[in-house]
């Protein structure tokens, strides 16, 4: 949520931050901005919408200088526009700021600031900072800085610079991801890795509530009394060529053929958990988490209870942060989050570790603050997932959730070793058969284009794919912004039957399993409603395609793992749909990929 550049160095600063700021565009694309520190003045530019806009007004007025900072926002406060775009400056324009996160008391402060004659251009709670820290200004920044720390309440990553001091950038963060890059005779700030994986592949992972003192050759990390603080240098693992779109039209697209791979690379690097946690004492789990990865927790609940045979409660992380929940002693908490910033997510993890429950992380982002507060974490090796829409973190989560179990399920001795094998041998077969659904590409496309203008669509599902049902619809209305709802199927009959008409399109999960007949009969029910079915059904099951003129086959596969596979299909849909309505997936309206703030 809002994507933090800055730079201090040898080379011209404006072209580095465009380029990381292009990067960071899927945190946010409101409106993009730039302060540059020249002859000890800031020049500032900045643009409502794309950074694109951005890139014209810079290509006009060229700015020099090899210091700067810049931001692409996610509108929290005020509305996107030129005026709300990040930098802010105080009132004398001498001290500039960008900020991700959110001011809790801002309009406090800003009465308090109004009073001794500070004026504000913008609606957005961020000026405040810029014009706090010019109230404490005597000669020393960083000094100013911390005294107006004492008084900002909320979550905060800054980057700041000042024309009184021109060789330094200050950076901080409070609860909102801030990560240092470390060059030759040049340094880096940024909300994220491949804003700067270009330059370097050494970055530091400020810590909450750390300070950043940073020069072009030396970066000095305090904690907010002042106490000196040796860090931690880590090196990135993944290359440049992992964050493009390495010929794909987006990265959507490529993110959805990565899939394969990365289900592979799960089984391939899976290592029992290791860390304080005794597994053997586990009596209950609750699983935390936003978005996709809260379906990911769904899917995992089906997964875990039938395999571990202990009850597992999964929660939306902002419900269970403010309900008071009951956290047993041997309560374990799965967090899962692909980018281990959600604010939701944090929030809900903190809260449980008040109750001491032990914590163990699905998360994609080592490095990140859930992955730094957990007991255990476990890596879900998709590499950066730059579509906002998450698809291979997701299937990756799925993964990770299937081996937890089956490790968990051999530890409680409730499989036995033929048991564990044939399951194993079933999850090294996911990546073939996923393969296969992504060669059908070109049908699912023909599909999508036939169900183009349907005014909103049903996914319904049962079981472990009624998680997908709902991550189907959430995909399908975040890139084409069509309504849709997923359901278990079986309760159709309680409310949703009363939407199906001819100008429905149904979803229906029905691969073999179980509750295949419970299926077949829900779509008949919409069949003889004229609703428009699209089935997903097993390769080999003849008896559907009498009934259904769409269906898409998907591999054979053990039920329980088959949502590994029924979620391809309908990736694709809501991709081929959104293409086709001409709208940009890789970030649609309104969304941001990592949500820092509440
Ligand atoms: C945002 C993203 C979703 C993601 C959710 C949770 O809403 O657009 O794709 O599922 O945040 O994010 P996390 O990083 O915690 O998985």
């Amino acid at each position: 949520m809002c994507g933090i550049i800055g730079y201090i160095g040898k080379q011209r600063v404006a072209p580095i931050i465009l380029e990381g700021l292009k990067r960071l565009e899927y945190r946010g694309y409101d409106s993009a901005g730039i302060a540059v520190i020249n002859k000890n003045k800031v020049s500032v530019l900045k643009r409502k919408g794309r950074i694109a806009n951005l890139e014209n007004l810079l290509k006009k007025r060229q700015v020099s200088g090899e210091l700067g900072i810049g931001h692409t926002r996610w509108a929290t406060h005020g509305a996107p526009s030129t005026k709300n775009a990040h930098p802010h400056c105080d009132c004398s324009g001498r001290i500039a700021v960008v900020h991700n996160g959110i001011i809790e008391n801002y309009q406090e402060l800003k009465r308090e600031l109004e009073k001794d004659d500070y004026r504000f251009k913008s609606q957005t709670d961020s000026e405040v900072i810029p014009n706090l820290i010019s109230k404490f200004y005597k000669g020393n920044l960083e000094k100013a800085l911390r005294e107006a720390m004492k008084k900002l309440k909320g979550s905060y990553a800054l980057g700041i610079v000042s024309a009184d001091e021109p060789e330094k950038i200050l950076a901080v963060r409070n609860d909102s991801p801030l990560i240092i890059g470390l060059g030759k005779g040049e340094n880096f700030i940024a909300s994220d890795v491949p804003a700067i994986l270009k330059h370097t592949k050494k970055v530091i992972y400020l810590q909450n509530r750390q300070l950043a003192v940073i020069e072009k050759d030396n970066v000095d990390i305090s904690d907010l009394e002042g106490n000196k603080v040796s860090p931690k240098i880590d090196s990135v693992s993944y290359s440049i060529e992992a964050a493009q779109k390495g010929g794909f039209r987006d990265f959507m697209l490529k993110e959805i053929y990565e899939q394969p791979a990365v289900v592979s690379k799960i089984l391939s690097q899976w290592v029992s958990p290791e860390g304080n946690i005794d597994f053997r004492d586990i009596e209950q789990i609750i699983i935390v988490a936003c978005g996709t990865a809260f379906h990911a927790g769904l899917v995992g609940k089906y997964v875990l209870e039938s395999l571990v045979r202990i009850p597992v409660w999964v929660d939306l992380a902002s419900e269970f942060r403010y309900r008071k929940p009951i956290i047993k002693k041997n309560t374990l908490i799965i967090a899962i989050s692909q980018s281990g910033e959600t604010a939701d997510t944090l929030a809900a993890v903190r809260e449980a570790k008040k109750s001491k429950a032990k914590l163990i992380s699905i998360c994609n982002v080592l490095g990140s603050s859930l992955t730094r507060e957990s007991d255990v974490n476990l890596d879900t090796y998709a590499g950066p997932e730059v579509s906002v829409a998450s698809t291979k973190a997701y299937t990756a989560q799925l993964m990770t959730l299937y081996l937890l179990a089956l490790y968990l399920a051999k530890l409680k001795q409730n499989l036995n070793k033929d048991e564990l094998k044939k399951a194993i041998s079933s999850l090294q077969k996911v990546a073939a058969a996923q393969k296969k659904i992504l060669d059908k590409n070109k049908d699912i496309k023909r599909i999508a284009r036939k169900h183009l203008h349907f005014g909103a669509f049903l996914y319904l599902g049962r079981g472990v794919n009624f998680p997908n049902a709902l991550e189907g619809a959430l995909k399908l209305k975040e890139l084409s912004y069509i309504p849709a709802e997923g359901y278990a199927a079986g309760e159709m009959k309680h409310g949703p039957i009363a939407l199906i008409d001819e100008y429905r399109a149904i979803v229906c999960i029905a691969n073999d399993s179980p509750v295949y007949d419970k299926m077949l009969s829900n779509i008949q029910e919409g069949l003889a409603r004229k609703g428009k079915i699209i089935a997903i059904a097993t390769q080999g099951n003849e008896q559907i395609k009498s009934y259904v003129k769409e269906v898409i086959f998907i591999p054979k596969i053990e039920p329980l793992f088959s949502p590994l596979l029924t979620v391809i299909p309908l990736q694709l849909l809501a991709y081929y749909v959104a293409c086709l309505k001409g709208y940009d997936v890789d970030k649609p309206r309104n969304l941001a990929k990592s949500v820092t703030v509440e």
